[in-house]
């Protein structure tokens, strides 16, 4: 099967490329990139020597974007989404691949959990899925899990996600086996004794809701933790979902003395602030919770300036029994897969990140970090790829989404640039024609 890209805008920061270019895909792989690819015989969609020709004019080109951090509840929450459901989402928000996080009932702690998700996402063939399994048995914060047995099976990293690991020596014990097996550690940061029973920021905003306050100081002081025992050890670490001033200071703090620590925000942490919550809306309630506007703009300038690496959504499907109860009672998290490139987009068109700074952080970083194939489109690689059109205008209509779950605070919100058409190893998982909102 040969497929052939012609006059798109590719832009590839892997290969410092911004400008036309054809590609031509064979068996799966990217096999030549150039100006002018003649197209074999006549100009039909499909050829007779089986080469398809697809039009790219007008539309930009990029390596297949990676989502680092989504929630697939599968096993044991399939009534929230499925691995099938979100490779579905996946792909028609233009994500050729996501790590999904360990906490499923069972968690997955062992080589089982782990090979049933990899079995799952071949099965719906929409989306690589990188299965991350938990640091701690259960995510109990006590006993390793069996880092070498998961890796065997096919994990791409660790992360007790959705809980903090608080014993800084069962993290440190962790940083250590991990860097020795070469697997990426990724840290939920919070200190569960300053965030306890907390349901938004701590904030003007949070005293005059009288709702429970999550300080700052609950995400930085752990991450100033995780950063020392990265340090200490001469591991390295990737803090999840950060989302206050004060965590981009001790990152930039951390990185410019030289420790290799990384970092991921998602997209409600710098679109919306904790103001937006005035009206209760439990879709809004997520963990980490939505900071200031000033904690907004300093997320922003990380983006910007590569103190954040990357944007993951943590997509967190949730059902509507989950959600419509009462602010105190409601589950934590927001889905984000179908809506991350709009958002993320939207920062592109206020000129705070250029295109290929956002194709950065949203494929070529996440590969780095989970240290998978993808974010290229050197020839040679996987056709991973993501088609966008930056002039397309939307609607986010929750009811279109194809995530089991439709738990968003950004319901009806105008968005300018999709993913009209998403390729996972050389095959069309999603095209926008076919599924026009
Ligand atoms: O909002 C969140 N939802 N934060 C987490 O850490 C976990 C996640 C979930 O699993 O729902
Ligand atoms: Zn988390």
């Amino acid at each position: 099967m040969t497929l052939l890209l012609k006059n798109g805008r590719l832009v590839d920061p892997s290969q410092d490329i911004d400008g036309p270019m054809d590609i031509l895909i064979r068996n799966g792989k990217v096999a030549r990139i150039a100006r002018n690819i003649p197209s074999p015989a006549g100009k039909g969609k499909k050829t007779d020597n089986g080469t398809s020709i697809l039009d790219m004019k007008g539309l930009v080109v990029v390596p297949g974007l990676i989502d680092m951090h989504v929630h697939l509840r599968e096993p044991g929450f399939e009534y929230k989404e499925t691995i099938r459901t979100g490779c579905e989402a996946a792909a028609a928000g233009g994500f050729t691949a996501v790590a999904c996080m360990a906490n499923t009932d069972p968690v997955n702690d062992n080589r089982s959990v782990t090979e049933f998700i990899l079995r799952e996402a071949a099965a719906s063939g929409k989306a690589r899925v990188y299965p991350v399994a938990s640091i701690t048995r259960n995510l109990e914060g006590k006993i390793l899990s069996e880092f070498w047995d998961l890796k065997e099976a096919g994990a791409a990293a660790f992360s007790d996600d959705g809980r903090p690991v608080t014993n800084g020596s069962v993290m440190r014990r962790a940083l250590e086996y991990a860097h020795s097996l070469d697997m990426p550690v990724l840290s939920h940061s919070e200190d569960p004794t300053l965030s306890a029973g907390g349901l938004m920021n701590e904030s003007i905003v949070s005293t005059e809701l009288g709702l429970r306050g999550i300080p700052a100081a609950a995400e930085e002081a752990m991450i100033a933790r995780d950063i020392l025992l990265a340090e200490y050890t001469r591991t390295s670490i990737h803090i999840c979902h950060v989302t206050t001033a004060g965590s981009v200071r001790l990152l930039r703090e951390a990185r410019a003395r030289g420790v290799a620590v990384t970092a991921e925000t998602a997209p409600h942490y710098f679109t919306l602030s904790d103001e937006a919550l005035r009206d209760y809306d439990t879709n809004l309630k997520v963990n980490p919770p939505l900071r200031s506007a000033a904690d907004m703009e300093a997320i922003r300038e990380a983006l910007r300036d590569g103190t954040i690496d990357a944007v993951a959504s943590d997509h967190a499907p949730h059902a509507l029994t989950d959600k419509a109860v009462e602010f105190d009672v409601a589950a934590f998290g927001m889905v984000g897969l179908e809506t991350s490139l709009g958002l993320t987009l939207k920062l592109v068109h206020k000129g705070v990140l250029t295109l290929p700074e956002m194709v950065l952080r949203m494929s070529l970083r996440p590969a780095q970090i989970l240290r998978v194939p993808g974010g290229t489109l050197k020839p040679g690689s996987d056709a991973d790829i993501t088609v966008l059109d930056l002039n397309r205008f939307w609607t986010v209509d929750s009811g279109s989404f194809r995530s089991r779950s439709r738990n968003t605070p950004f319901q009806d919100m105008p968005m300018k640039g999709k993913a009209v058409m998403t390729i996972v190893g050389g095959r069309v998982v999603y095209r926008e024609s076919e599924n026009a909102s």
